[in-house]
């Protein structure tokens, strides 16, 4: 029988849950998006709130309306610019860090103030495009520099997997390269993942992770748990 003394896990800490796609305007009309859904981060969001975290939820572009839930307070943005401003702000005194968020690595070098026109000329227009910052690797390294800042940090990859490696191995060198504690990754392709239900995910955790928490070594890479289900059942386990 459930222990009527029992606290919710996450009773009083809060948890920052960014989700979604970002869009990179080009000019008043276009942008650069991405296909993220939203349904993970959405999914991770009410799986804290229902146990018990006070719950921020950084929203991108998504599918789905976010939730309007007691516990979820909800900001929406739209750059990556906007995201980074978010998540440096909300995640100085949380507990948690969930990166759900599709980031775009690159932005329109230049914004066009009015819409671009084609031309008579048959010139094509250049887009160049340059870097946004890596929230979460500068989140991990301002906490590993200051000691302050979300205790649990979780990335998340999308991964094809390429012709030289597996989805797997490039999800291990991205644990290490961005340093977060755990990283969730989903196996993507033309129809899998972006947008369904049901959703495939391996949890890898970071070899300091898993030496904290007494399971395996500090030699070992990582280690990983599978997991098969619908994004709630998935965000449970993460
Ligand atoms: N991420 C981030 N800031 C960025 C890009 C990504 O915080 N500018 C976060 C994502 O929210 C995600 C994790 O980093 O939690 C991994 O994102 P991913 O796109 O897989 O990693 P990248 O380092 O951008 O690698 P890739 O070149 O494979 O896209
Ligand atoms: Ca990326």
């Amino acid at each position: 029988a459930p222990d009527p003394e029992a606290q919710p896990a996450l009773l009083g800490r809060k948890v920052v849950v960014t989700a979604g796609g970002t869009r990179e305007p080009l000019d008043p009309v276009r942008y650069l998006g991405n296909r993220s859904s939203g349904k993970q981060g959405l999914a991770l969001a009410e799986t804290a709130a229902a146990a018990g975290a006070q719950v921020h939820l950084i929203a991108g572009i998504m599918d789905i309306p976010a939730p309007n839930l007691p516990h979820i307070a909800v900001e929406h943005i739209e750059t990556a610019a906007q995201l980074h401003a978010a998540v440096e702000r909300e995640a100085a005194d949380a507990d948690v860090l969930l990166m759900a968020a599709a980031v775009a690595d690159f932005r329109p070098a230049a914004y066009a103030a009015q819409k671009i026109k084609k031309t008579d000329d048959g010139e094509n227009p250049v887009i160049t495009l340059e870097r946004n910052p890596d929230i979460l690797a500068e989140t991990v390294a301002r906490r590993d520099s200051t000691g302050t800042g979300p205790g649990v940090i979780v990335g998340f990859a999308a991964e094809t997997g390429s012709a030289d490696a597996a989805p797997l191995e490039l999800a291990q060198a991205k644990l290490l390269r961005k340093g977060c504690d755990l990283l969730v990754l989903n196996q993507v392709g033309e129809n899998l993942v972006f947008g369904r239900d049901e959703t495939e995910i391996h949890i890898l955790t970071s070899a300091a992770r898993a030496a904290q928490a007494g399971e395996g070594s500090a030699e070992n890479a990582s280690d990983v748990l599978t997991l098969r289900g619908t994004k709630h059942e998935a965000a449970a386990a993460i």
